[in-house]
């Protein structure tokens, strides 16, 4: 049947899924796949049914895409589509959300606070261990976030992300590595570590600088990764995600691993992390893509 690659969208994140979607688009078409790319951000909800489409390959990042609302138009024209359902889209590109529920599992996730214009600075600061990360709950890609050690520049911060999001957190900075997990179908790939020389994986070293290395192999133990992989697992299905996805992981100094967030349709241009974690599990780029395909739910 014929698939659309959904791409574009009107969110933050709109360019990096321009790129996305290409690279999904050309790996499909390249293995004879009946395929169109349809940009969200300029196709109405009757173009997409006058598409007559069999599935729908989700490639959106942000807002619209990969927080429910296309699902839900997707579900309504009963078109079957990668990744998580309705809610669990919703929930995780809600980092609140997600956190508030991983605490009610017992997934450990880093202490945090709501911010708002009444907040006390100077104790948010201080019952979190006085370094934070300030960041607008709905944005992905790093937009918006800023990591602060004062007052004065936690103020600014929330200020910042405010103009993103109507809702900000501010979350204990946990001092260690970070890292990152694949998810494809009901298995966690090989994580991959992440060493930036910025002073945190911003936007910048995501996707401009190139000064980031990743190693795949991690350097973890055998028995640390696999724990490691068994907790984003664990992580991803508390919240009800399917399909694929990757969950970002930070450890502290004493080995203990803290869920940041989950990505539900997480970035897949050819230098994206899921396909670098994919290639470590033996699975090319083009047999990627098809399996995400194999694991589209109606
Ligand atoms: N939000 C970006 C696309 C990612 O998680 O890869
Ligand atoms: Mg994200």
């Amino acid at each position: 049947g014929r698939v659309g690659v959904l791409y574009g969208g009107h969110s933050a994140e709109r360019e990096i899924s321009l790129k996305s979607g290409a690279a999904v688009e050309a790996s499909l078409i390249a293995q004879g796949v009946d395929c169109i790319g349809i940009d969200i951000g300029k196709n109405s909800i009757a173009d997409l049914q006058a598409a007559q489409l069999d599935r729908a390959f989700i490639a959106l990042h942000g807002t619209g895409g990969e927080d429910g609302r296309i699902q839900a138009v997707l579900e309504y024209l009963s078109i079957p589509f990668t990744g998580s359902d309705v809610q669990s889209s919703a929930i995780g590109m809600d980092k609140l959300r997600t956190k508030q529920l991983w605490q009610a599992m017992d997934v450990s996730t880093p202490a945090f606070r709501i911010l708002s214009s009444q907040t006390d600075w100077s104790l948010v600061l201080n019952e979190l261990g006085g370094v934070v990360m300030v960041k607008p709950v709905h944005e992905g890609s790093s937009i918006g976030m800023s990591k602060v050690d004062n007052a004065q520049a936690l103020q600014k911060a929330y200020e910042l992300a405010a103009n993103y999001d109507g809702v900000v957190i501010a979350e204990k900075l946990i001092v260690g590595a970070e890292y990152t997990v694949a998810i494809l179908g009901g298995e966690a790939l090989p994580p991959i570590k992440l060493e930036t020389g910025h002073s945190f994986y911003d936007f910048d070293a995501k996707y401009v600088s190139g000064d980031t290395q990743y190693l795949c192999p991690c350097g973890l133990s055998t028995e640390k990764e696999a724990q490691l992989q068994e907790q984003a697992l664990e992580a991803f299905r508390s919240i009800g995600c399917r399909g694929w996805g990757r969950v970002d992981v930070m450890t502290d100094e004493a080995g203990k691993f803290y869920m940041l967030e989950v990505n539900t349709v997480p970035g897949m241009t050819n230098h994206s992390l899921v396909p670098m974690a994919a290639k470590a599990h033996g699975l090319s780029f083009d047999a990627l893509t098809l399996a995400i395909l194999d694991e589209s739910f109606s």
